[in-house]
């Protein structure tokens, strides 16, 4: 299966009732280890990749030629998808698109709420133009990298629904409480607002935060119209503890295939339980 959009993948996901991982990636191992858990399992994967990320990894570029690369010399056969998260400009969205970006998600929910409006209205004119999927946010996530440390804002409805009426956008983050990072106790999630601008929109939800959240809140999440989980945190604290126990188990290794490329076991663990608790196996 070549690479795709998410307008598809989502819209079946909503109809069918499960969400499919967007699993951010921080360098090659980790993306062995997201591709190969989800060929495995069957799934439709989403790869993310925050502008951060596209730096620390060279650009664009590189970006989608390692993922696209991968797929091709492995053979896989799911659907994936090369997603900008947290796009933070017009110009960033379409270098992504310029460069093999099949979706992108333009974040200008820091901007007055007409601005946000206008600046994705105009990503989704060119996104739709080139067959690229667009998803926009309204509210602030809250945390720290992924979008310069928010403060937890919740969507509005209304600022919702006039978000997909005016701009055509494909996806939509309402921020209902949720946090990039870690969770200072039990997450808050908004669940009757999700089930209102759900239904209100139409289009399927995104839950960015998806680390840390328990598995009955991300049932109901998905229940009411989330179709796509973003993780990334999870993967980034069990590579590292795992990738501790490995230097202080050998301390004078110096093969990365016992170190670096051993830890991506980790991931895959976490990759493959996120993939059977939002129910995308056997979905590709
Ligand atoms: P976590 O790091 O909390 O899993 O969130 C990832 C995310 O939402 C990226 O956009």
């Amino acid at each position: 299966m070549p690479k795709v959009n998410m307008i598809e993948m989502l819209q079946k996901a909503k109809r069918e009732g499960y969400a499919v991982p967007l699993i951010n990636i921080d360098n090659l191992e980790w993306l062995h280890a997201v591709m190969d858990t989800a060929q495995r399992l069957q799934s439709p994967i989403i790869i993310g990749t925050a502008p951060f990320q596209v730096e620390e990894l060279g650009g664009m570029h590189t970006v989608v030629g390692m993922i696209d690369g991968l797929a091709k010399d492995k053979g896989y056969t799911i659907p994936y998808v090369i997603h900008l998260d947290h796009g933070d400009s017009y110009e960033r969205c379409v270098a992504a698109i310029d460069a093999g970006f099949s979706s992108v998600m333009i974040d200008a929910s820091s901007l007055p709420l007409e601005e946000n409006i206008a600046v994705t209205k105009k990503v989704v004119a060119y996104a739709h133009a080139h067959n690229i999927s667009v998803e926009a946010e309204i509210g602030h996530v809250g945390g720290d990298e992924f979008n310069g440390g928010k403060e937890v804002l919740y969507a509005d409805f209304d600022e919702c629904v006039r978000m997909v009426k005016e701009t055509g956008v494909d996806c939509l983050t309402p921020a209902l409480g949720s946090v990039h990072g870690d969770y200072k106790g039990e997450p808050k999630l908004g669940f009757d607002e999700m089930k209102a601008i759900s239904e209100a929109v139409q289009i399927p939800l995104v839950l960015h935060g998806g680390s840390g959240i328990p598995d009955e809140q991300i049932r109901k999440c998905i229940e009411r119209g989330t179709a796509k989980i973003n993780v990334a945190t999870e993967n980034r604290r069990a590579y590292h503890i795992r990738l501790r126990e490995l230097l202080a188990a050998d301390p004078n290794c110096i093969d990365p295939m016992k170190t670096t490329w051993s830890a991506r076991r980790a991931i895959e663990q976490i990759v493959e339980s996120k993939i059977l608790l939002f129910g995308s196996k056997n979905k590709a």
